[in-house]
């Protein structure tokens, strides 16, 4: 490696993990490839921002297993929440259905939430929520850059372990 690829190296590595801490880790929080036919499509809903968003959340197969055993999702649990924007009408507003639902319209990112115990020592607890690690993707599954202090909002449902769609969740077989 010549000085100079060598110096742009250290400068794309500062940029992505200064990106990194703004929202999420996608350093240690991999896309969860095949996700949206593996995993289980357990609420979709309005987004509770007041945004015109939906969500659309999945749960992998460790996590419906330890919550169907009636346990907290256990270490290997991953959680997608695929953000769309909601389809605009000719006036520009957001179309919804009898129910107050939005009509999906472009999907915007995918935010994912991995359970580990053994997180490396750098992923420190204060950017995690208890043992739950974040990444924001893009519909592409790249890292998207982001400005969401992930962990902070998360951080407060600790008797929820740390999901805000804790009883949808639980509710998973019921
Ligand atoms: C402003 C508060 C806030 C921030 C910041 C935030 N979240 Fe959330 N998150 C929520 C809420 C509220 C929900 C429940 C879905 C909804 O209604 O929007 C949620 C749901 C989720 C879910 C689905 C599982 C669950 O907890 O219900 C995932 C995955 C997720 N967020 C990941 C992330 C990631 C990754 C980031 C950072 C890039 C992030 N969140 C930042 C508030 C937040």
């Amino acid at each position: 490696m010549n000085m100079k690829s060598g110096a742009l190296g250290l400068a794309l590595l500062g940029l992505v993990s200064a990106m990194a801490l703004a929202g999420g880790r996608p350093d240690q929080v991999p896309f969860p490839e095949g996700y949206s036919t593996g995993f289980k499509n357990y609420v979709t809903r309005n987004r509770a921002n007041g945004k015109p968003e939906i969500a659309k959340i999945f749960a992998n197969e460790t996590a419906q297993q330890s919550v169907m055993a009636g346990g907290q999702p256990a270490p290997g649990s991953v959680l997608v929440m695929e953000i769309y924007k909601a389809a605009m009408d000719a006036a520009g507003k957001p179309i919804k259905d009898g129910e107050g639902n939005f009509k999906r319209g472009e999907l915007s990112g995918i935010a994912v939430m991995q359970k580990r115990t053994d997180w490396p020592a750098d992923y420190v607890a204060a950017d995690r929520a208890g043992d739950w690690g974040f990444a924001l993707y893009d519909s592409r599954g790249q890292p998207k850059a982001n400005e969401l202090a992930c962990a902070g909002c998360h951080q407060p449902f600790k008797n929820q372990d740390f999901v805000l769609t804790y009883l949808k969740l639980v509710g998973i077989g019921k």
